[in-house]
């Protein structure tokens, strides 16, 4: 035991501040006795609050004992110096948790116990508080369990006030984003039947986006996925599901790879979730479990209208981000998304396109081998306007064209990106309903993309061939084709700063305006401002509504597509696609809208023939 030379201080809110100056290095555990006042300053039932090398601690006379805990409630960091003791029960006086003065358990049940401490009184009159030394780090371990309690009582009763609450004093307990995104993930997969839900895309998307977002706006990220993670989930756990039991002679992959699309063709989730469990069980290479989930989730036509691909991306984004601790759980929705979803090939909407696709996957391999021997450069721009043409037969054999000549998958990927968000900043204010279909399509080519860079394979070419039918599908929502801002076209008002046209963008998005707001950014752009400064806007402006996910799906493509490209005028489309998204989504317009176009029908006027004025 240890006494420390102390240098006491009354601060300005009443604390007694004790810093402690040097003293030999001692164990973490070991007690080092700090001094604190004359027992003769306490009253009977007194409590003084005192911050001592970084603890804080609220002190108590209570029968002629002493006695120290934490100063900051459990509950909601009410200081427990202002509280009563009653019978030897410490009351706080915010929400009137109980506590036992001596040990800190809480009366509660379900609430946290206070930290209690040693307190001595010595021969000097002095009172002494024995603090180990690794203290404060506990102390900061403490607050973080007891946040992550929170949330999880938060994700359990579906209360978006407790996770904010609980994600605030994760944050200021310096959790890192890392672990409050491990938790999200952890009990979104394994609190739910469901498959890959909304709530962890989003949380994989805070996690992506983190750096172009302003800090200001990170807590309120991470109660956006959550928050979606507590309405998605019942809080009962998935059934236990194990790998298989280890062998001497292990499974060869191939044989694990046909029996995995075997049992997701039968919609066998179970046993399709057991292979992915060894696979990961038995180490085998992040790529290989990636190639066995993408080329499930192209066995079929666009299954779920791309969610299942790029769900699959978001869970491998997801696993690396927490570098695979909890895979065991992370892994398995996965499989419901894979079995479950549409595959159209058995839709009427996709009838037209399997006669046309099918003999081109039975040429899969020679497309494959020759792209592989093969070397060939792609204008992403002028490919682009190929994709966007009106018959997908055509497109479907000039993209096997250039597979053949070696251009790489990931090219024709980002031709795609940009295709999509032409459809997307071209898409028309008067459609009704279809905006998912925009954002799935841009979501999807940037899976894709991705998907090529991290488990490139044969099978993957596929979902090339399906995102090029279903762009060519959505050429319908281009009609009539929204105008996009032409270069040098400004709004006819004045701004002081690069901050003031910010500003005014918030206000269009406020009030729906949304070619004023495209404008605006196109002015933003040609003016050569901060284009971190105009992301992290947009983001505002995103995570103040209750958006849903494919806002932050759109807003995560532009932002990467935009990095991606050297071309001004792709560069300047991802941000358009962005800004239209965006600010044409704010729901309480939805009915007005909705309102309007049903009156115009009504009246016998066509739709097509408006314009966005
Ligand atoms: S802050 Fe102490 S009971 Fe709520």
């Amino acid at each position: 035991m240890q006494t420390s030379t102390l240098t006491p201080q009354e601060t300005p809110t009443g604390s007694i501040t004790i810093e402690e100056l040097p003293i030999e290095a001692v164990a973490e555990t070991e007690l080092v006795y700090h001094q604190l006042c004359l027992a003769d300053d306490f009253e009977d039932l007194e409590g003084k609050p005192f911050h001592v090398n970084g603890t804080h601690l609220a002190v108590f006379k209570f029968e002629d004992q002493f006695y120290a805990v934490d100063n900051r409630c459990p509950h909601m960091g009410y200081p427990m110096s202002k509280g009563s003791i009653r019978d030897g029960v410490l009351i706080c006086h915010w929400h009137h948790w109980e506590f036992d003065l001596k040990s800190g358990g809480c009366f509660l049940a379900s609430g946290d116990d206070l930290k209690a401490f040693p307190v001595e009184l010595r021969d000097d009159g002095y009172l002494y508080v024995g603090l180990a030394k690794g203290e404060r780090e506990a102390a900061k371990r403490r607050v973080i369990d007891r946040g992550k309690r929170a949330l999880e009582r938060g994700l359990k009763d579906r209360s978006t006030f407790f996770i904010a609450k609980a994600v605030t004093a994760l944050r200021d307990a310096s959790a890192t984003p890392r672990e409050i995104i491990q938790q999200g993930l952890h009990y979104g997969a394994h609190k739910s039947s469901e498959g890959w839900s909304s709530g962890v895309a989003i949380l994989t998307l805070a996690a992506n986006l983190w750096d172009d977002v302003d800090p200001k706006d990170h807590n309120l990220f991470l109660v956006h996925g959550l928050s979606q993670i507590s309405r998605r989930t019942t809080g009962s756990s998935r059934p236990y599901r194990a790998a298989f039991p280890q062998t001497s002679e292990a499974h060869d992959l191939e044989t694990l790879m046909r029996w995995f699309r075997y049992f997701i063709d039968k919609r066998h989730a179970g046993a399709a979730e057991r292979i992915l469990l060894t696979l990961n069980d038995r180490d085998y290479e992040k790529s290989v479990i990636a190639d066995f989930v993408f080329t499930a989730a192209t066995d079929y036509y666009f299954t779920g209208d791309g969610h299942a691909l790029d769900f699959a991306n978001k869970m491998f984004e997801a696993l690396d981000y927490v570098e695979w601790e909890g895979a065991h759980e992370i892994l398995r929705p996965i499989v419901v998304d894979l079995v479950s979803r549409t595959r159209h090939e058995e839709t009427s909407r996709w009838a037209d396109a399997v006669p046309v696709l099918e003999p081109v996957f039975e040429r899969l391999d020679s497309i494959w081998k020759e792209n592989q021997a093969n070397t060939s450069e792609l204008d992403i721009s002028a490919f682009t306007q190929t994709l966007l043409g009106d018959e997908f037969e055509p497109t479907v054999a000039i993209v096997e064209e250039k597979l053949r000549a070696g251009v790489d998958p990931r090219d024709i990927c980002r031709a795609m990106t940009y295709a999509s968000a032409i459809r997307t900043a071209r898409f028309h204010l008067k459609n009704e309903g279809d905006w998912h279909d925009v954002a799935n399509i841009y979501s999807y080519a940037h899976a894709l993309y991705h998907a090529f860079a991290y488990a490139p394979s044969v099978n993957l070419l596929r979902g090339i061939f399906h995102g090029v039918v279903f762009l060519a599908y959505l050429r319908w929502l281009n009609m009539p084709a929204a105008r996009i801002p032409r270069h040098g076209q400004r709004l006819d008002e004045t701004y002081e700063s690069a901050a003031k046209m910010l500003d005014r963008l918030q206000e269009f998005a406020d009030f729906q305006k949304v070619y004023e707001a495209e404008i605006l950014v196109n002015q933003y752009l040609e003016e050569g401002h901060d284009i971190d400064a105009l992301k992290q806007t947009l983001a505002h402006i995103l995570l103040r509504e209750d958006a849903e996910l494919h806002m932050f799906q759109v807003l995560e493509v532009a932002f990467r597509h935009y990095d991606l490209s050297e071309d001004s005028e792709e560069r300047r489309m991802h941000m358009l696609a962005a800004t239209r998204y965006i600010t044409a989504q704010k729901l309480m317009k939805n009915i007005l809208w909705s309102t309007e176009n049903a009156e115009r029908l009504a009246r016998g006027e066509l739709l097509s023939e408006r314009d966005d004025d």
